[in-house]
């Protein structure tokens, strides 16, 4: 914390290597060390600014995933940091306690700059979170997990995965970078922090023994009430806090089991996309003894009744097979959409593919009105960023552009599937 009460971080992009086998290095990149970057924590109320160096031989930019900010500090392909530079954007934290992340958006390179390593987690904290008694002990009942897909050559060396539609899957699984991960929990009740943080694949997550998921937050937030889910699906750049239970000893895996039926494919491309893949993600392993459980409450944070208000605008956005978004592939030059600050609008996404997509949108946490004209079910109730977009389906969103007006600089929306990014499934909009 600075002089006058800004909390400063400095994160430099660097290339090295990584013994993800120990003894082999791989090349990777990573923000302060090898792959992936540290966790940065932050309060409701507090200016941030991030020291940003670029030691790489090529630009970059960090986008600071769900966070609600100036377009000029968004980090997007406008505000690339060439080799060498330093970028140091700085706002004020005026959101919720939630678990963001960062990583890079050079506009045709965000795929390979993620998967190389550059990516890492931003937890929010506030006092109503607080209040909650939640597992709160970073790294030690409040744990982050960063899972992402890759592939290994027979001695351990980390190699560029086959690429299909959904872009790049690999047949094996990185938890915070490390290879056939565990964890030595010493406590009755674990917070997890997941985040899907591959370029294209999206997972199931369950539990071996088939005890249901108890979810208590998703992208911009907890829910209201904890919500018990046979699976967790998550698409890329989508995040989710859940609870588990452990009993003294125990050892529990914590799995992927997508299906065709789960990523909602069928017929010819129900085997492609990585949707039969199954995997074992993390597993817990418990201590003998186990510190009693911090609070598991039934209320969390209550959530405001959707917004019925005036909407001031009504947009589509029609997802296609040219990886185009409405007959548009993404040009730096063009402003798709000019949206009115602190006004409500209603968003229809639709996937107009026989593949399953994302859909991300910047400076906001949305609300779901409508999945495929239902209600949205409690898990995608709450506050959101990113949704998994099924083939066929129609989204509607409710999005409300608050605070910062900048006609000059526009924010993005796009599929999170980065392969699809930067093949130009993405657009801009100004607030004004
Ligand atoms: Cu997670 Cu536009 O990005
Ligand atoms: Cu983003
Ligand atoms: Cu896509």
């Amino acid at each position: 914390v600075d002089a006058d009460g800004t909390r400063v971080f400095a994160l430099t992009a660097q290339a090295g290597t990584t013994e993800f086998e120990p003894g082999v290095p791989s090349e990777s990149w990573g923000f302060n060390g090898g792959y992936l970057g540290p966790t940065l924590v932050a309060d409701r109320g507090e200016r941030v600014r991030v020291e940003v160096r670029n030691t790489l031989d090529e630009p970059t930019t960090v986008h600071w995933h769900g966070m609600h900010l100036p377009a000029a500090m968004d980090g997007g392909p406008h505000q690339m940091v060439a080799p060498g530079a330093t970028w140091a954007p700085e706002w004020l934290v005026a959101q919720q306690a939630a678990t963001l992340w960062y990583h890079p958006h050079p506009h045709g390179e965000t795929e390979t700059h993620v998967s190389r390593g550059l990516a890492g987690l931003v937890l929010l904290h506030d006092d109503a979170e607080r209040a909650l008694g939640l597992p709160a002990e970073y790294g030690v009942d409040d744990v982050p997990v960063i899972v992402q897909d890759t592939g290994f050559s027979a001695e351990g060396r980390r190699e560029a995965a086959q690429r299909g539609y959904a872009g790049a899957l690999g047949d094996e699984l990185l938890v915070n970078g490390t290879r056939s991960p565990y964890f030595e929990a010493g406590d009755e009740l674990l917070r997890l922090r997941l985040l899907n943080a591959s370029t294209a694949r999206s997972y199931a997550f369950a539990w071996a023994d088939d005890r249901p998921v108890r979810l208590i937050g998703t992208d911009g937030g907890l829910l209201d009430a904890p919500v018990e889910l046979p699976e967790l699906r998550l698409s890329p750049g989508e995040r989710a806090e859940v609870l588990v239970r452990l009993t003294p000893g125990e050892r529990l895996v914590l799995q992927s089991r997508m299906t065709p039926e789960l990523a909602g494919l069928v017929g010819p491309v129900a085997q492609t996309n990585g949707a039969a893949d199954g995997f074992d993600v993390l597993e817990l392993r418990a201590a003998e003894q186990l510190r009693a459980a911090t609070a598991d409450p039934d209320a969390l944070i209550p959530l405001p009744p959707l917004e019925d208000g005036e909407l001031a605008a009504d947009r589509r956005f029609v997802l296609d097979d040219s990886f185009e978004i409405n007959g548009h592939a993404m040009d730096l030059g063009r402003i798709d959409e000019t949206v009115t600050v602190d006004t409500l609008e209603r968003w229809t996404v639709v996937n107009d593919t026989a593949l399953p997509h994302s859909f991300h949108v910047h400076d906001v946490q949305f609300r779901l009105a409508a999945v495929a004209g239902e209600p949205p079910p409690p898990e995608l109730a709450g506050w959101k960023d990113t949704i998994f977009v099924e083939p066929e389906t129609e989204y509607v969103l409710l999005l409300r552009f608050a605070d910062y007006a900048d006609p000059d600089t526009p924010y993005m929306y796009h599929c999170h599937l980065l392969w699809h990014e930067d093949q130009g499934m993405m657009g801009q909009f100004a607030v004004v």
